[in-house]
């Protein structure tokens, strides 16, 4: 005699509970179209009932996030539901109201989850969460310690001219996309852990983790709908990674060699006595900063370690290759650029110091219409309205709906920037332009704004003074660039990269 009349067998039980999650899809579905707090927002009906839909534009169809924004945004007005929870703002104005001193809103778990970093404060969501270690390390951030390493981005900057002197005497224009990631990377790498992963050494720029980094950020989509993707990064051994996805051995090579470093930091913390600078390890492991709390683990250590490399290299990268682009665009400005330069740098081999150039009226306009026109970091970075509700772009908005814009739509924004999408150094020379100032918003605001910014600043200056004074640069006409790029948190750039041929000057 059956034990268990009453339960059912296997095939009824998977029956049951395929029913039951279809019921339960249906359900959801029913509640987000007709009587979820944001149902009265336009937008798709796909993207009312399910984040799958973005899924199925991103990940199915191929859409970067950025045009789909700015599709949706023309079709249903300055507010749109872009997900079931989830809304994104074209006013311009709206990015001060997100994103702010005030406002210590979490960042949206769901989304932050997909870097697969959850120790570091980048990606932690709460605000007093991340406050202890993000202020640990803004020593080393602070305007007067980049001044003290300067010299460290002079190195790096004294190696990829060397660099670009020996493809242009081989006849060779250089891939300035991929120099440089890889200056920035080998500079953002001694800064950081006073060791030089050494990108700019690889034949052609071809640096692994540069190419590893930019074969992976797809990934960071993939992951943003799918956890047991993030789970199967995690616990996928190193080994196994790099047979599955060959592309990425740069990013396990860079992984590896950052936790044996951790390690042997750990095990003899006295190795951080013999480094010729303060490095991240010492900040974060200070006792005294620490007061009493325990001593960060090994995988907080990688994981700040990972995700400060990240920011402060392909972003930099992108900078730099998105302004010399318009530059050799513009012979006018580069002109006067390289004049200018000239007036604080008349002697070849006397660089001026970062202070000199920072002086200087053109170079400072040209990074920032740079800045403004590049926008390296597209993303719309999720935020979290707090229980009690906001007003935004003078709507109520209720509290736990995520709120998001892209500082697209700050630098395209025509009520903002005339001729928005045309790279004018000039506005930023106009008489009352400063009241442009704090429409730069690509640094972010608030509480969460970049931590790197000075570090930024100072790479910019030196770069673009080191690369016209030095050189005369002309793109090359074989291989003209092409600047499509799609949104993976950063732009990943698909069409031709900028090739030019970097003349060395005499004088
Ligand atoms: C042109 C260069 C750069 C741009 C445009 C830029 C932009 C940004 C933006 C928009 C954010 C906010 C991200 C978010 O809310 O999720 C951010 C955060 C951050 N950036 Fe940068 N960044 C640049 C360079 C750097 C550099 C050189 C570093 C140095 C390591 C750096 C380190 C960071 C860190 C650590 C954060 C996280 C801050 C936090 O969550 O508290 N960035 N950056």
């Amino acid at each position: 005699m059956d034990a268990y009349p009453l339960l059912p067998s296997f095939r009824q039980g998977i029956l049951i509970t395929a029913l039951g999650s279809l019921s339960y899809a249906l359900g959801r579905v029913i509640y987000n179209v007709f009587f979820h707090p944001l149902c009265r927002f336009p937008g798709p009906r796909g993207a009312a009932c399910t984040r799958w839909w973005l899924a199925y534009k991103e990940l199915g169809r191929g859409v970067s996030l950025s045009t789909l924004r700015a599709e949706l945004h023309q079709k249903y007005g300055d507010i749109i539901r872009i997900a079931p929870n989830e809304l994104h703002f074209a006013r311009p104005t709206v990015y001060n109201e997100i994103y702010n001193s005030q406002n210590k809103w979490d960042k949206d778990y769901e989304y932050y989850r997909s870097f697969e970093l959850d120790e570091a404060f980048f990606t932690q969501t709460d605000y007093l969460k991340s406050k202890h270690s993000r202020a640990l390390v803004s020593n080393l951030f602070s305007r007067s310690a980049i001044s003290e390493i300067q010299y460290l981005i002079r190195d790096q900057l004294d190696r990829f001219c060397d660099v670009l002197k020996q493809q242009n005497a081989a006849g060779k224009s250089s891939n300035l996309y991929l120099g440089f990631q890889c200056f920035s990377a080998d500079a953002i790498s001694k800064f950081l852990f006073a060791t030089c992963f050494d990108q700019l050494s690889f034949p052609d720029f071809q640096g692994d983790i540069v190419k590893g980094i930019d074969m992976c950020m797809p990934s960071i989509t993939l992951a943003k709908f799918s956890i047991v993707f993030v789970w199967m990064i995690r616990y996928c051994p190193p080994s196994i990674l790099m047979i599955l996805a060959p592309s990425l051995k740069g990013v396990v090579v860079f992984r590896t060699a950052l936790e044996t470093q951790v390690k042997s930091i750990l095990q003899n913390p006295g190795l951080l006595d013999n480094a010729p600078h303060r490095v991240i390890y010492s900040e974060l492991l200070n006792p005294e900063a620490n007061k009493g709390l325990p001593q960060p683990t090994a995988l907080k250590l990688c994981h700040e370690a990972r995700v400060l490399f990240a920011a402060g290299s392909h972003t930099i990268g992108t900078t730099l290759m998105t302004g010399v682009y318009y530059l050799l665009r513009s012979p006018e400005a580069k002109q006067r650029l390289v004049d200018e330069v000239r007036t604080v740098w008349p002697l070849l081999d006397e660089a001026p110091s970062y202070e000199e150039l920072e002086k200087l009226p053109f170079l400072t306009a040209v990074i920032k219409e740079t800045l403004r026109i590049a926008v390296p970091t597209p993303a719309g970075l999720p935020r979290v309205v707090p229980p009690s509700g906001a007003i935004i772009s003078g709507v109520d908005i209720p509290g736990g709906t995520v709120v998001s814009q892209s500082a697209l739509f700050v630098s395209f924004s025509e009520d903002v920037f005339a001729q928005p999408h045309d790279f004018l150094p000039d506005r930023w020379l106009q008489p009352g332009s400063n009241a442009l100032e704090s429409w730069l918003v690509v640094f972010s605001k608030g509480p969460r704004s970049c931590l790197g910014i000075n570090l930024a600043y100072c790479e910019l200056y030196l770069t673009f003074a080191y690369i016209f004074r030095r050189f005369d640069v002309r793109e090359d006409p074989i291989k003209r660039a092409d600047l499509t790029w799609s949104e993976h948190f950063l732009p990943v750039f698909e069409g031709q990269h900028l090739h030019a041929y970097c003349d060395p000057r005499s004088e």
